[in-house]
């Protein structure tokens, strides 16, 4: 697939949870030991993956059940040549209309930004969805969300936590020189980013999301799955919508209120789906495995997983060979940030 460690070539960075940003050159080599042209990258996530099989020539179908994940990916797998002007962004962050939607402001006050932040995001995102073309507003949403997501302790919305940034202690995780910097200098530092990420391959990639991912289109040579991980040690697998929700409602602003769910406190998070229990409760964890795996038994697989998982190493072996294949299994050490356990990175290649 080419000369990989002296391209040049800069992937965005990413604050999300399960991103394979770092381990792409060891998934890059791996992949490397069988034969595929086009690939369907089944819980894309930041599309770091797919973005890699992009520049190796591949032709992408990338997926994700998060509406916020299928925006980076329309930015940056999609998209062929669109980038961001100064002129483009100097349209978002100015007053163009007299009155803007307070539904931010009024919503999440004291919860995830401070009340002036609540204003530009308002207005910001407002802004954004008056431009015409799709892909200028993909990477200039894709851009707000990594902006969103670095201003936030631990890069996440799963708590009402802003007291974090606000109270005046001493902390030991402190990331607060990034959560202070402001939205519009965060903003163009990721449009410059995803700017430089976008190019043509001179394939027809395309985002097919909004599928579960077990109902999503067979017919590729290479099926790359990176699904939700689901530790022993926990009672629930990862809830990607509850880490993300405020991401998903900027993607949706327009209907954002009416789908804040009952009772979920003060984070006033999106109600979870059958498409998010299929990962987060331990009674469907192996049976959606499962079903994914008989799914794409006619398909050349390629599985990223960790170790100490629901399912076990050595089940996901078992699944695969009971639908017929030959199974090679790479591992590399490897710490979530949020974890103090020793795990290590899996990946499956199944032929
Ligand atoms: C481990 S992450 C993938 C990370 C990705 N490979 C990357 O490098 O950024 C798992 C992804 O699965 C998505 N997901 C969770 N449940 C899903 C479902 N039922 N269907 C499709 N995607 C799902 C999440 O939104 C999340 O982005």
């Amino acid at each position: 697939m080419g000369d990989f460690a002296n391209s040049g070539f800069r992937y965005p960075s990413t604050r999300y949870t399960g991103s394979k940003r770092r381990f792409l050159e060891w998934i890059k080599e791996n992949s490397d030991t069988i034969k595929f042209d086009t690939v369907l990258d089944l819980f894309g996530g930041t599309a770091s993956v797919s973005l890699l099989f992009k520049r190796y020539g591949k032709q992408v179908s990338y997926n994700d059940f998060l509406a916020s994940n299928q925006i980076v990916a329309k930015a940056i797998v999609e998209n062929d040549g669109i980038t961001i002007s100064d002129k483009d962004l100097a349209s978002v962050f100015s007053k163009t209309q007299k009155r803007y939607p307070n539904f931010i402001q009024n919503t999440y006050k004291n919860v995830f930004f401070l009340d002036e932040e609540n204003a530009w995001l308002d207005q910001a995102i407002t802004n954004i969805n008056k431009i015409d073309n799709e892909y200028k507003r993909a990477i200039l949403m894709a851009s707000l969300f990594q902006a969103c997501l670095a201003k936030r302790p631990f890069n996440l919305f799963h708590r009402a936590n802003l007291y974090i940034r606000t109270n005046d202690v001493k902390r030991t995780f402190c990331n607060k020189t990034t959560w202070e910097r402001s939205f519009e200098e965060l903003v163009s530092r990721y449009v410059k980013e995803y700017n430089n990420a976008v190019f043509s391959n001179k394939r027809n990639n395309r985002v097919i999301g909004g599928y579960n991912a077990a109902k999503s289109p067979n017919g590729v040579d290479l099926v790359y799955m990176d699904p939700p991980y689901f530790s022993e040690h926990m009672t629930q697998g990862t809830n990607y919508l509850a880490y993300y929700h405020f991401l998903e409602g900027l993607a949706d602003y327009k209907n954002w209120k009416n789908r804040l769910g009952k009772d979920t406190g003060k984070v006033k998070r999106m109600e979870d789906s059958e498409e998010v229990y299929s990962f987060t409760r331990k009674d469907r964890v192996l049976e959606t495995f499962e079903k994914l795996i008989k799914r794409f038994q006619h398909t050349q697989l390629i599985i990223s997983y960790q170790s100490n998982g629901i399912p076990s190493k050595e089940q996901i072996i078992e699944m695969l060979h009971n639908g017929g294949k030959k199974v090679k299994v790479y591992e590399k050490p490897h710490k979530y940030a949020l974890s103090r356990r020793q795990t290590n990175e899996l990946l499956f290649v199944a032929t």
